[in-house]
């Protein structure tokens, strides 16, 4: 393996060692992220006249010559490097000879690092976003398509009150509208160039570190240059967004898990997001819904992970932190998969309208609604509450639910009940007096 650094050593590192130390099997990766740096980087130490004019150009075009090269064919990737700087540093010696030789002036595999590592972080999490946001559109289309449905609610997974089943998937794009303004809140964060920083304690040079930036794309510069090589908060942040994600789909998923099951019966999810069983004939699972709650704990555990990793490091660069690719590129696939396959087992998931429509009777869903029937009656709340509960051991003795019970019979409880008791206890007016416009999030509007 050709090393950047031969001079201070008498001999070679043990392959043990090379196999061990190596990074490029997983920052390759960062490939394009790292041409485009030193594109930046060169371009920079040219216009400050600290390598010549000549040197610059001919490097920007052998890079940008590279990058071509690779978009066309990944595989030109591979080779016997430690990782995708001295990878990308030893195609420059190959094809600029003592240009390329010059394109790590001013400049250390610690800033580069991390300056690659910001903009891949950068981009992914504007990609996730994109796709979050799909996925937000799909959640309003189904409650759209679902605007008549209405549902049990539970609390303790106990019946609860009535709701729209869109107001379900209107709670969740609220959590998903959410993680999209945590990833924003992120990018804005670490929008700051650590480039220039070199090692740790910058370099004599009079580089420009605003132009570097600027050609980039970052809003500004990192200016603690201890602090730029030292800091991997910004994949914290990052893997922070993907687990509040990841913890909200899991929820999903096991709500829906539920509402698929025999018992309950409220949806079926299509088959393109099912799978059988090799022994029982009759099974229909929910996988797809089952892989997003366990990879939740993956992504979750990969956030702590990265935590550990930096907690206990002195500054500035420390080789642990080599290891936030393998914990960022896993945490971010997974997250990836799981928001492309919950869109669309969301796009298909077909609901059962006539066992919703059951439900719905059953369960004293319209107990509180009693309960402030009376209070609208001139009863105070805690009476009122008091004696809707003996009607309701009164109903479940008779096998029979609040507004089946007959006018007299519900007399007994309180004389102040009237014919309207009806009205006010059926699924409509509740839902007309229950769910006002103001409870909706935005994205799912017919409930
Ligand atoms: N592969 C290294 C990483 O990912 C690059 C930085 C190496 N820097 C160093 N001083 N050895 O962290």
């Amino acid at each position: 393996m050709g090393t950047l650094w031969g001079g201070r050593f008498q001999e070679e590192a043990s392959e043990l060692m090379q196999s061990f130390n190596e990074s490029f099997s997983l920052d390759k990766r960062l490939w394009y992220e790292d041409i485009t740096a030193s594109i930046a980087h060169i371009t920079m130490l040219g216009d400050c006249e600290i390598i010549s004019k000549e040197e610059s150009e001919l490097l920007q075009q052998e890079l940008t010559k590279l990058c071509e090269a690779i978009g066309q064919d990944p595989s030109l990737l591979t080779g016997n490097y430690e990782d995708i700087h001295s990878f990308v540093e030893a195609k420059m010696i190959e094809a600029c000879g003592d240009a390329g030789k010059k394109m790590h002036t001013a400049r250390s595999r610690n800033d580069q690092v991390a300056v690659d590592m910001k903009l891949y972080v950068k981009k992914s999490l504007t990609e996730l976003s994109e796709l979050a946001q799909q996925m937000i559109k799909v959640f309003g289309a189904k409650g759209e398509e679902m605007a008549d449905v209405l549902m049990p609610a539970y609390t303790h997974l106990q019946r609860a009150q009535i709701v729209p089943f869109s107001y379900v998937l209107d709670a969740y794009a609220a959590m998903f509208e959410r993680d999209v303004k945590k990833i924003d809140q992120a990018i804005e964060l670490m929008d700051e160039s650590p480039l220039g920083a070199g090692a740790l304690a910058g370099t004599t040079y009079e580089i420009n570190r605003q132009q570097t930036a600027s050609l980039l794309g970052f809003a500004g510069v990192q200016h603690n240059t201890l602090d730029s090589v030292s800091n991997r908060d910004f994949i914290i942040d990052a893997l922070h967004c993907c687990s509040s994600l990841m913890m909200h789909m899991s929820r999903f998923a096991e709500d829906f898990i539920i509402y698929s099951s025999q018992e309950f019966n409220f949806v079926e999810l299509s088959d393109h997001f099912s799978t059988g069983s090799s022994m029982m004939p009759q099974k229909k699972n929910p996988d797809a819904l089952e892989l997003i709650r366990g990879k939740a704990a993956k992504v979750i555990s990969l956030l702590n992970a990265m935590y550990g990793t930096m907690k206990g490091l002195p500054l500035s660069y420390n080789k642990d932190m080599q290891e936030d690719k393998a914990i960022y590129f896993e945490a971010l696939d997974t997250t990836t998969a799981c928001v492309k396959i919950l869109t669309a087992v969301t796009e298909e998931l077909k609901v059962n309208e006539d066992r919703l429509k059951e439900t719905i009777h059953e369960g004293f869903l319209n107990a509180t609604e009693l309960a402030d029937y009376l209070v609208r009656k001139g009863l105070p709340f805690r009476e009122a509450h008091e004696i809707v509960g003996e009607m309701v051991v009164y109903a479940l003795d008779k096998k029979t639910q609040l507004h089946e019970l007959k006018l007299e019979e519900m007399k007994q409880f309180s004389a102040a009940i009237q014919e309207d008791v009806y009205t006010a206890l059926h699924p409509d007016t509740i839902l007309q007096q229950g769910i006002k416009k103001d409870m909706l999030h935005s994205h799912v509007k017919s409930v």
